[in-house]
Order: C-alpha cells, then sequence, then structure tokens
C-alpha cells in the first residue's frame, strides 16, 4: 500500500490528517461574533452621506458602542487573517480531497464573504480614507478591457463614487453578505459533523476573541475626516492591508507594462479563486506530496506579495491621509507654447488618455486632467510624479514613465501645468 496516499481514508484519519478543526472553529466564531457586534451598530448607524459619519462619530465616542465598533473592526479583519491560514493550511493537507470538497467550498466561501463585507464596510463611516478607497477599488476594477466601465459603473451605482455608492454597500454589507453569512455559519458545522469533524475545542474560540478584545482595547479602530465632494475623485489613498497583496500584483503588472494592470487585479486573483474551487476535482492524486507542494507555493506567493507592497501600506490606526506637498509654480518657471505643443503630442503617444481625460475626451481610471495647472502647478512636481507617481502620491496607482526622454518629459510637465480648465 502507497503510504503517502490518503485517498482511501476513513473519517477518523480524515479529521487526524487533513483539516485543522481548531482553525475552522476559529473562523466560525470569529464571523459570528462580528455579525453579532455588526447587529449592535445597525441602530446607531445612519447610511446617508450626510449623517454617515457624523453617526459612526457618535458611535466611536460612545463609551461602550466604541469598544464594540472596534470589536467589530478587529473581528472582521481577523476573519481575513484567519481565512488565509485555514485555506493555505487545507492546501498543504490535503483537506479539498473527497470527501471534504464542499467543507472546502464552505470555507473559501466564508472567506470571500469575509473580504466583501470588509471592503463594503471600509467604506461605511465615510471619512476621507473610506471614500478614496472606494475611489480606487473602483477604478481598479474600471481598468479591465471591454467590461471595465460596465462593472466599475454597477460597483459604484454611477459614474463616480458618491451618495449611491454608500447606498449600494451598505445594503450588500447588511443583506446580501449578512445572508451569505449565516448561510455559511449554519452550513460549515452540518458539512463538518458529516465528515466526523468536531468543532468543540474551546481553545479555538477563546483564542480569537482575546486577541480581538486585546486589539480593540489597545487599537481605536480609525476615523478620520469627514469626507466631502471633493474625495469623490480623489486617488490619494494609501492601500489597506486586506487589499495589499491585489495592490502588489497590480504594481507587478504595471511594472511589465502599464497596460498590463487587469492581469494582475483581475486575471490573476480569478484564476487563483477557480484553482482554489476546482482544486478537490483538479488533484486526483491523493499524494501528500503534491499538496504539501502546493500549500508552500501559495503561502510563499502570499508573502511575497505582501512584502511588495508592505512599504505602500496605510498605517492601521489614525488619521491615514498623508498630505502630499504639491508645489506651487516656482518664480523661475517658463511656460514656453512650443514645449506645450510637444507635450500634448508626448501626452497621446504615451497613451495617458487611456486613464486620464481632458475637456471630456479619454479615460476615467485617473482623474481628470482638464485643469490639472491649477491643481498641481509645479514643472517639477509634474516630473517628479511623472518619474515615479507613489513616491509623490502614497499609494498611486498610476505606472511609472521614468525612462521617457527628459526632453519630452519636461514638455509633457509643462502641458501639464498649462491645463487650466479653459478647452486646448
Ligand atoms: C494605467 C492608468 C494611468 C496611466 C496610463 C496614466 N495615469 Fe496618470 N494617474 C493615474 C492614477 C490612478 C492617478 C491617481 C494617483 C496619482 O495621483 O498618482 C493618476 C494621477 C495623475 C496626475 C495627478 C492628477 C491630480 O491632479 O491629482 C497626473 C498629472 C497624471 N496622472 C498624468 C499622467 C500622464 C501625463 C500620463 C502619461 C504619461 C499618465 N498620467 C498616465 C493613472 C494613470
Amino acid at each position: 500500500m502507497c503510504v503517502n496516499c490518503i485517498t482511501r481514508m476513513t473519517n477518523d484519519d480524515y479529521e487526524k490528517r487533513a483539516w485543522n478543526t481548531g482553525l475552522i472553529t476559529a473562523m466560525l466564531w470569529t464571523a459570528g461574533l462580528a455579525l453579532l457586534t455588526g447587529l449592535a451598530l445597525f441602530a446607531p448607524y445612519k447610511p446617508d452621506v450626510k449623517t454617515a459619519y457624523s453617526s459612526v462619530a457618535m458611535i466611536t465616542h460612545g463609551g461602550f458602542l466604541g469598544f464594540v465598533r472596534n470589536l467589530h473592526h478587529w473581528l472582521s479583519a481577523l476573519l481575513i487573517v484567519l481565512g488565509e491560514i485555514t485555506l493555505i493550511v487545507g492546501i498543504f493537507r490535503g483537506a479539498y480531497r473527497k470527501p471534504g470538497q464542499w467543507l472546502w467550498l464552505s470555507v473559501i466561501g466564508l472567506f470571500l464573504v469575509g473580504l466583501a463585507s470588509q471592503i463594503t464596510g471600509h467604506l461605511l463611516p465615510f471619512d476621507v480614507q473610506a471614500v478614496r478607497t472606494a475611489v480606487v477599488e473602483t477604478s481598479i476594477a474600471q481598468n479591465a478591457p471591454v467590461v471595465g466601465v460596465a462593472q466599475a459603473n454597477l460597483m459604484r451605482g454611477g459614474p463616480s463614487v458618491g451618495p449611491a455608492t454608500l447606498h449600494l454597500w451598505f445594503v450588500f454589507h447588511i443583506a446580501v453578505f449578512t445572508v451569505a453569512l449565516i448561510a455559511l455559519l449554519v452550513t460549515i458545522p452540518v458539512l463538518a459533523k458529516k465528515l466526523g469533524l468536531t468543532l468543540n475545542k474551546v481553545a479555538w474560540v477563546v483564542a480569537p476573541l482575546a486577541v480581538a478584545i486585546l486589539a480593540s482595547a489597545l487599537l481605536k479602530a480609525p476615523l478620520g475626516n469627514p469626507a466631502s465632494a471633493a474625495d469623490y475623485n480623489d486617488f490619494t489613498a494609501l492601500p489597506e492591508w486586506y487589499i495589499l497583496p491585489l495592490h502588489s500584483l497590480l504594481t507587478l503588472s504595471q511594472s511589465v507594462s502599464p497596460g498590463m494592470a487587469f492581469v494582475g487585479t483581475m486575471v490573476i486573483p480569478a484564476l487563483a479563486i477557480l484553482l482554489l474551487i476546482a482544486l478537490p476535482w483538479l488533484d486526483k492524486t491523493g499524494h501528500a506530496a503534491w499538496s504539501r507542494g502546493l500549500g508552500t507555493v501559495g503561502a510563499l506567493c502570499l508573502i511575497i506579495l505582501l512584502a511588495i507592497g508592505g512599504k505602500d501600506l496605510a498605517p492601521p490606526v489614525g488619521n491615514q491621509i498623508v498630505a502630499s506637498s504639491r508645489g506651487t509654480a516656482s518664480a523661475g518657471q517658463k511656460i514656453d507654447s512650443k514645449l506645450i505643443a510637444q507635450g500634448r503630442n508626448v501626452f497621446s503617444a504615451q497613451g495617458c488618455g487611456d486613464c486620464h481625460s481632458i475637456a471630456g475626451k479619454g479615460g476615467k481610471i485617473g482623474p481628470e486632467l482638464t485643469a490639472e495647472g491649477t491643481k498641481n502647478a509645479s514643472v517639477d512636481w509634474q516630473i517628479k510624479h511623472l518619474e515615479n507617481p507613489p513616491a509623490v502620491t502614497p499609494g498611486s496607482t498610476m505606472p511609472k514613465f521614468a525612462n521617457v526622454k527628459p526632453a519630452d518629459l519636461s514638455a509633457l510637465a509643462q502641458y501639464l501645468v498649462s491645463l487650466n480648465g479653459k478647452s486646448k
């Protein structure tokens, strides 16, 4: 008999070898408690752009309610981290193999619902970072070819982030994802029981709760300044930690070519999720070496992506908007009309218009540049930004144009500074 094979096994073997029941227990309790704390926040929260921020500010300063908000914040963070660990450990141990395939799919579901709840929930306080993060997230979705704009408009409930986005994300947060969560909280224990797994290890219930309580006592859930309509078009958000692997994939694929952004943000993540879902049917070998190898690769990929994006990370607490000093025109700055014309040509040659619009023409992935010169009037600032956008605008997802000829780059900068809102 093949000693490394775990295809034909009894339910007892399955429990011992394949699933880490402690991790599933921890995920279920974390999700359940996130749900309960969310219910407590439901009544005092007012989901309207005029009242959302002030209602969250009231909750935050409301003694016990403030603590509940912290708990909700940290439990939902913990759910994502636990989900990633559970899935990687699950691959490593071959937990996805039959007869565990349905439990495997449900755990993937719980992780994805946790992630979706995190993304939508992050907007609800409607502070500056919340709104700008939604601007960046939806513009990343817009980056996809063909379906990009439609998909982004659907996510935002319109052509830009605004009041409709808040309503839409609130409904998904409290209705759609909550119903899915409850369904999974019921299904997972049933499926586990069928496999003969017992989810009753008290330590795995206490541990996540202790972590969440400790984090809530030490680190307050952030609330920055209230957002205004100006933030609906502002891309100056540092990436949040839960989006970090995606952010790293974006910067990696853009360094290959700016037009490849959607490969990093959509194609690769979609393939990764499809692979996770299809694993029970793809891997029929039953060899432990196979799943261990795959689990190791998965863990390494995640660690590398976290390391690559780590430097761009938003701090977990406090006001997260880093003010970038966007210079004003310096005294000696000469604007030359020939250079402006040359800059306009460089603009179209470099494909800037794929992402930016000027006087109504062009893409919408980046901010509109019709009046760029009134916003960032310094040629030096423009050159620095073009050479390395994230160095000037923390978290920027615009590709670097460092290898454009210096003469073209400064002509381009002159052109940008000349844009003053009047059509050219
Ligand atoms: C793949 C999409 C993409 C391409 C291509 C692109 N940009 Fe951007 N751009 C962005 C995004 C996203 C931002 C917002 C983040 C930032 O400010 O760095 C931005 C920001 C800017 C800003 C600052 C706008 C402001 O007022 O805040 C300028 C200026 C700019 N881009 C110019 C250019 C020029 C010139 C080119 C061509 C050489 C170009 N961009 C190509 C996506 C892009």
